[in-house]
């Protein structure tokens, strides 16, 4: 049986790039905390009203919120997933073991990048509104702008991908990744793997941690 898989990195790093591929080729199921967030923001939910200006500045949502929603949404019985997104601290961390996974078999994996290079790379992402596929203007245009190669789906820019939240968000992402890395150093379940890679090679050494 594959390994529950937990995916951190900055934003940008290209967890979402690289889930869409694994749960097309590999099976898994994919479960973002933003993804989820994001989908009470656009329902107008009592949650997504309470959640929204947060995310707008770039700040994290706390941590009881985004634990509770992210367990309603998890079947480990039926799935084998994709944690993306999901810890963004050492107490999260703590939670998804204790809370989420109890005795599943996990494994974590850090997309490494030198973090001066992800504001381009958020700045220029588009994505489908249909089918949720992922574009860069400047490494992986559609074919027709602001349409979706895939599905004909009109494509938009998230509302924090700008400069002035990009910022705020990777600056979080500095303060709070540490100890979620040593936490799972510490249960020898971390790999590393270098994020500034083209997305092929990418994909091979994350397919490589899922079979070792
Ligand atoms: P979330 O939705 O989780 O966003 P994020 O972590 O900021 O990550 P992104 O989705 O922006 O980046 P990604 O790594 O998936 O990159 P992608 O593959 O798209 O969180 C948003 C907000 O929700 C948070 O700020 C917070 O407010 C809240 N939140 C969520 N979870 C929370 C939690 N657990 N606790 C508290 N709050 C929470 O790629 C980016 C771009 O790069 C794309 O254009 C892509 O085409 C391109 N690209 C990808 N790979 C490559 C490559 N190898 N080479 C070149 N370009 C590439």
């Amino acid at each position: 049986m594959k390994p529950q898989l937990i995916l951190l990195g900055a934003p940008g790093s290209g967890k979402g790039t690289q889930a869409a591929r694994l749960v097309a080729e590999l099976g898994y199921n994919h479960l973002s905390t933003g993804d989820l967030l994001r989908k009470e923001i656009k329902s107008e939910s009592d949650l997504g009203k309470k959640v929204q200006g947060i995310m707008n500045e770039g700040k994290l949502v706390d941590d009881d919120t985004v634990l509770e929603l992210l367990n309603a949404n998890c079947d480990l019985g039926s799935s084998v997933y994709i944690f993306d997104g999901f810890p963004r601290n050492g107490e999260q961390a703590k939670a998804l073991d204790s809370v989420v996974l109890k005795e599943a078999k996990s494994r974590a994996v850090y997309f490494d990048i030198d973090l001066e290079k992800l504001a381009a790379r958020l700045t220029n992402r588009r994505t489908c509104s249909g089918c949720g596929e992922i574009y860069n203007l400047l490494s992986k245009a559609p074919a027709k702008e602001g349409v979706c190669d895939k599905c004909g789906g009109e494509l938009t820019q998230r509302k924090d991908d700008n400069e002035e939240t990009v910022k705020t968000r990777l600056q979080v992402f500095k303060e709070t990744i540490d100890p979620v890395l040593a936490h799972y150093e510490e249960t020898g379940r971390l790999a590393k793997i270098d994020a500034s890679n083209a997305p092929e090679e990418v994909f091979s050494a994350l397919k490589a941690v899922t079979e070792a």
